[in-house]
């Protein structure tokens, strides 16, 4: 049986992706930054632990209890929608500590046990922002396209060692809570000289037209874990695809 530790189970494409897995008879390592056992189904195939991505310390422990794992899925991510001038660094910083650096270390504190057994898959959550500019995104995107560098550089260095890395594009997602938790980074709101982009931005979300669901994103990181054909970038969710599809 094989195991998988997932990032940022406590919603979203997490929690989701951690059921799916459960379902389909993985044993699986649901890691929150506060641990609710009862949002997944009873199973001694599942074993919640804590996990904060940004806490070197929280990070050797939860690597240490997992014990070997077979794919590490990188998930737990932030979200940010401000101009620049609207945001503090330390909201800059908060938001590449956690998608960028947290993702990394995650991945540094798995590497060892994979080279070991010359075995493992790295999928790492970014998102179609980064295949296409918008509007008060400048910080989120960077701290993603980050992670698409990272990622294609990191797989040509673990190659060696049968270490597979992959790369799950999500579209927008408007049911996790993603937006309300992006929407409390906004401090004192958008600068009045932007306010007029922040209609436009405002008014696409409100009519989104096809998005992702948290089911495609679970779909996209089941293939990345199975499927050592599968191409190195998997946009997951209707409007990803055809994204992907028109670029
Ligand atoms: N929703 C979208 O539109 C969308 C689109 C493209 C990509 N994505 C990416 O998809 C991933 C999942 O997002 P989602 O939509 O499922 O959002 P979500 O419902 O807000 O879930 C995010 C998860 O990350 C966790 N998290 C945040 N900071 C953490 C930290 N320091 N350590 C560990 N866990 C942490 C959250 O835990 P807490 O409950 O403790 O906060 C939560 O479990 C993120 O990387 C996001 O950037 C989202």
């Amino acid at each position: 049986m094989k195991t998988i530790l997932i990032t940022g189970c406590s919603s979203g494409f997490g929690l989701e992706t951690a059921r799916y897995f459960l379902e389909r008879d993985w044993s699986v390592i649901a890691t929150m930054r506060t641990p609710q056992a009862d949002l997944l189904p009873l199973s001694d195939r599942l074993r919640v632990l804590p996990l904060d991505v940004t806490d070197a310390e929280s990070i050797r422990h939860a690597v240490e209890a997992a014990g070997p794992i077979d794919v590490l899925v990188n998930n737990a991510g932030v979200g940010v929608l401000n101009a620049l001038e609207g945001m503090s660094m330390e909201t800059v910083r908060d938001v590449f500590e956690t998608n960028t650096f947290g993702t990394m270390a995650m991945t540094q504190a798995i590497l060892p046990q994979f080279r070991q057994r010359m075995a493992g898959v790295v999928i790492n959550v970014t998102s179609t922002v980064t295949m296409k500019a918008l509007d008060l995104l400048s910080v989120y995107t960077a701290s993603k396209a980050a992670v698409n560098a990272f990622s294609e550089c990191l797989a040509l260095e673990v190659a060696q060692f049968n270490v597979r890395v992959r790369l799950v594009l999500p579209g927008l997602a408007p049911e996790t809570r993603f937006g309300d938790n992006a929407r409390t980074r906004m401090q004192g709101g958008v600068p009045e000289p932007y306010s007029a982009i922040a209609q436009g931005v405002f008014a696409r979300f409100e009519k989104p037209g096809p998005v992702t669901l948290a089911l495609d994103v679970a779909g996209a990181v089941w293939q990345a874990a199975n499927d050592p054909a599968c191409p190195f970038r998997l946009p997951a969710g209707a409007d990803a695809v055809a994204l992907a599809s028109a670029g």
